[in-house]
């Protein structure tokens, strides 16, 4: 097989299905310089082998054609939680930070290897304060003060200070981590106790300790900067974020002193303990909220916060014993949060163009189609060259303005749920010797950082239960791609368009919304290839429409 042409242009659309007078907003990365063509088209055909009917598509006028200016815009992958504004040990105050994690990648962090639990910390200049794990896979504490750095050179210094437990923690097993640090004095401890993986688990490693005086009179540094869970501040003046920690983390806790064992253990109870009101500054609840992405504190400052990028909730916690395996019946142990240096919700990407879908534009499967022109010709077949992408969107009819006596339901929830899979690029029994085939399948190959599908895993080998369209979603393009999903079912919109049977198209997404309403107009609902995912709204939605003998008399 001949070298696949490398992409140097993708993009993704929000939301992927509109109604007239409804917009659409295109999100475009250039992975080389040079200008790009934009056009709309409405697609008929997406199955672009040699045995296949090829990519059929029709020019449409749309304000957005034209030559556009191609830039980069890149994917920041992990998940983290971010507590809302400030807040925190500040200058010389004391503190202990705590919880119960289970770490799915000790020692193999992405960026410099190491993984933040929780705290104030900017990994980019090592200011704050944090407890995670070191390159190593060890427990430690570090803390910086302002000034340090790429700033480094003032009076103060910027002094750095660590801790380290010098032992790697064990891969998916559950500890209590804690440090407590009197920033006046430099005094330091850290505590890594190994907890009993299920019931009867008898075989725990000793706890490890450590304590140490650091450096006199530290002031806690990074001040402005949020609190954060499972994830540092990036570089100085920039949003990016660094040091993912990969694994579980259930019951994190901050208080504003120094605590005994016994008021560690106090804490540790799900319930924020009374005699410990007087320095807890934090006490969150995990298993609050599982179903949003909001993080809820339950000491009396009601410090909350939300998650991003989507880390998996409703997983087990630290005490979970094997009764219960639906977290809606048991959140006392479902009281972790798994997150992941390759969580991917939201890609994030500014908008290039966006599109209000005229009234007169009939329903159908349209793409904005991208051709890339600021490189040679990579396929060498003549054409002028360059990479071509195409974003594609559904257009409905008008709300309750049936154009045709026939809908297809295209999957786009089953589209979601196979988005940007990648089980063929690994070598299987099923699949072959995992070699990319395809245009799109190479791109996925060499871009990790799009995310995977609900049939893959993540980098710590836990598997992926979100998928979202706010990303580009490369198996469902039409053409460069093996015929499956909507590259696939572009071959029943050419059927159709061929025995010359008009038909309007509708998606998942508003068979969710609106249920038996959206398929009530038509006489006959065609879905897609492989309908394989459905809430519980489609399935009622379609149950009333079947119910009511199906189609309109
Ligand atoms: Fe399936």
């Amino acid at each position: 097989m001949s070298e696949l042409r490398r992409k140097t242009i993708t993009g993704y659309c929000d939301p992927i299905s509109a109604r007239p007078g409804q917009q659409l907003d295109f999100k475009v990365c250039c992975y080389e310089d040079g200008p790009y063509e934009a056009d709309l088209v409405r697609v008929f055909g997406g199955d672009d082998r040699p045995e296949g009917i090829g990519v059929i598509e029709e020019v449409v006028a749309a304000p957005f054609a034209g030559a556009r200016d191609g830039r980069f815009q890149a994917i920041h992958t992990g998940s983290y939680g971010s507590l809302d504004g400030q807040g925190g040990p500040v200058g010389r105050q004391s503190f202990t930070m705590q919880a119960m994690v289970q770490p799915t990648l000790p020692g193999r962090g992405l960026n410099p290897g190491r993984q933040v639990i929780m705290g104030r910390w900017r990994a980019g200049d090592e200011t704050g304060f944090a407890l995670l794990l070191d390159a190593d896979g060890a427990l430690a504490l570090a803390i910086g003060e302002d000034g340090g750095g790429e700033d480094r050179g003032g009076d103060d210094g910027g002094r750095r200070a660590s801790l380290s437990t010098g032992v790697p923690m064990r891969r998916g097993r559950w500890a209590f981590v804690a440090a407590s640090c009197k920033p006046a004095s430099g005094g330091a401890r850290l505590v890594q106790r190994p907890l009993p993986t299920g019931p009867g688990d008898s075989l725990v490693s000793p706890a490890i300790e450590r304590t140490e005086t650091l450096a006199k009179n530290l002031t806690l540094g990074a001040a402005g900067s949020p609190f954060l869970f499972a994830v540092g501040h990036g570089a100085p003046k920039t949003a990016e974020f660094s040091a993912h920690f990969n694994g579980k983390i259930d019951r994190p806790r901050l208080a504003g002193r120094a605590l005994s064992d016994d008021e560690m253990a106090a804490l540790s109870r799900p319930a924020m303990p009374r005699e410990l009101t007087d320095c807890i500054l934090g006490c969150w609840d995990f298993a609050a909220d599982i179903s949003s992405d909001r993080i809820t504190d339950l000491s009396p400052h009601g410090w909350h916060g939300q998650v991003v990028n989507l880390p998996t909730r409703g997983v087990t916690g630290h005490n979970w014993d094997g009764s219960e395996h639906n977290w809606r019946h048991a959140l006392d142990q479902y009281g972790a949060i798994h997150f992941h240096q390759d969580d991917l919700y939201d890609a994030g990407w500014q908008t290039d163009f966006s599109y209000t879908v005229p009234e007169d534009l009939p329903s159908g499967v349209y793409a904005a189609r991208l051709r890339h022109v600021g490189h040679r010709d990579g396929n060498g077949d003549g054409n002028g060259g360059g990479d071509v992408d195409r974003i594609p969107f559904f257009v409905l009819p008008p709300k309750v303005q049936a154009t045709a006596d026939v809908a297809l339901l295209v999957p786009t929830a089953s589209y979601m749920a196979y988005a940007n899979t990648r089980q063929r690029l690994q070598p299987n029994l099923i699949f072959g010797d995992g070699h990319p085939e395809y245009v799109n399948d190479g791109f996925l190959a060499s871009h990790p950082e799009v995310g995977g599908s609900l049939y893959d895993s993540h980098d710590d080998r836990s598997g992926i239960h979100y998928s979202s369209r706010l990303r580009p979603v490369l198996n469902m393009k039409p053409g460069d791609n093996r015929p499956w999903g909507l590259p696939a079912d572009l071959n029943i919109v050419a059927w159709l368009s061929h025995i010359g049977q008009e038909f309007d198209v509708i998606t998942d997404e508003e068979l969710h919304r609106e249920g038996a309403a959206l398929l009530q107009p038509y006489r006959c609902i065609m879905t897609g290839s492989h309908p394989g995912y459905h809430s519980t709204e489609m399935l009622d939605g379609s149950a009333t429409y079947l119910g009511q003998a199906g189609r309109r008399l």
